[in-house]
């Protein structure tokens, strides 16, 4: 456990105006000394990304997207955002291949294009995986985290600008968490399947899944994890401190 741990906040389809005055207190969080090595990045739905960049300029706190499109340039795709437009507003990050736009149809191909289209524009990228209860029950998890992490990276050279996101379906919004002896098992065989494919030294590995202030002392126990996405749970700035301050401490 090292104190420059990566807390991402994932709103999804979430907040309005007002609710962005709650980051102030993150804010002061991260201005004190013990907490400001934490790489705090929020992830607000779009509408929200100019406001927040605002409200935290000057901080040590980032801004990512939760999505982008796979064209790298202008286009007809109506509703859609793509990597540049999300960089020229000054976001630095940006989600891709989480379960539910997998769900609606980001197949491996499809990440695979927003990850170089992203990687192009010089985002950074949180690259979700993970497996549904289905293909957990039947133990095909590995496999499909290997063709998820394998499709996604094809053809791509290897570079320090993705965080994978461990992100069991089964878990998310669920309140369940994987037991802490299989998600460590699961996040060294995770890093291999990286290793293996990219000769990458140090893969930053995150766990994503129902985080909150209640299991958290436990989940920060697991060696090799890098940080947290975090759903509802940072939603609410005093849970988001609170998962943050256990964390560190
Ligand atoms: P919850 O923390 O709400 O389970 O969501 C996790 C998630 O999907 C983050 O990307």
């Amino acid at each position: 456990m090292t104190n420059n741990m990566f807390f991402i906040a994932n709103w999804k389809m979430f907040g309005d105006l007002k609710s962005v005055n709650s980051i102030k207190k993150v804010i002061n969080l991260s201005k004190t000394k013990k907490y400001k090595k934490a790489q705090i990045i929020y992830c607000p739905p779009y509408t929200l990304i100019d406001k927040i960049l605002r409200i935290t300029k000057n901080t040590k706190i980032k801004v990512g997207a939760q999505n982008c499109h796979y064209s790298q340039s202008d286009g007809p795709y109506t509703g859609s955002i793509h990597s540049d437009l999300i960089k020229s507003i000054g976001a630095k990050y940006v989600i891709i291949g989480h379960s539910e736009n997998r769900v609606l149809g980001d197949t491996n191909q499809i990440i695979n294009l927003k990850i170089k289209s992203a990687l192009k524009k010089k985002l950074k990228i949180i690259f979700c995986i993970g497996e549904t209860l289905k293909e957990k029950r039947k133990k095909k998890t590995n496999l499909i985290l290997k063709s998820q992490i394998y499709g996604a990276l094809k053809n791509i050279k290897k570079n320090n600008n993705i965080i994978f996101a461990y992100e069991p379906v089964w878990s998310i919004g669920t309140g369940i968490i994987p037991k802490m002896e299989n998600l460590e098992k699961q996040v060294i065989i995770i890093k291999k399947l990286i290793i293996n494919f990219w000769k990458l030294k140090n893969p930053k590995i995150i766990y994503g899944g129902s985080v909150n202030p209640k299991n958290i002392a436990e989940l920060k126990k697991i060696r090799s994890i890098n940080g947290f996405l975090i759903g509802g749970a940072s939603r609410n700035s005093k849970n988001f401190i609170d998962i943050i301050k256990k964390t560190i401490n």
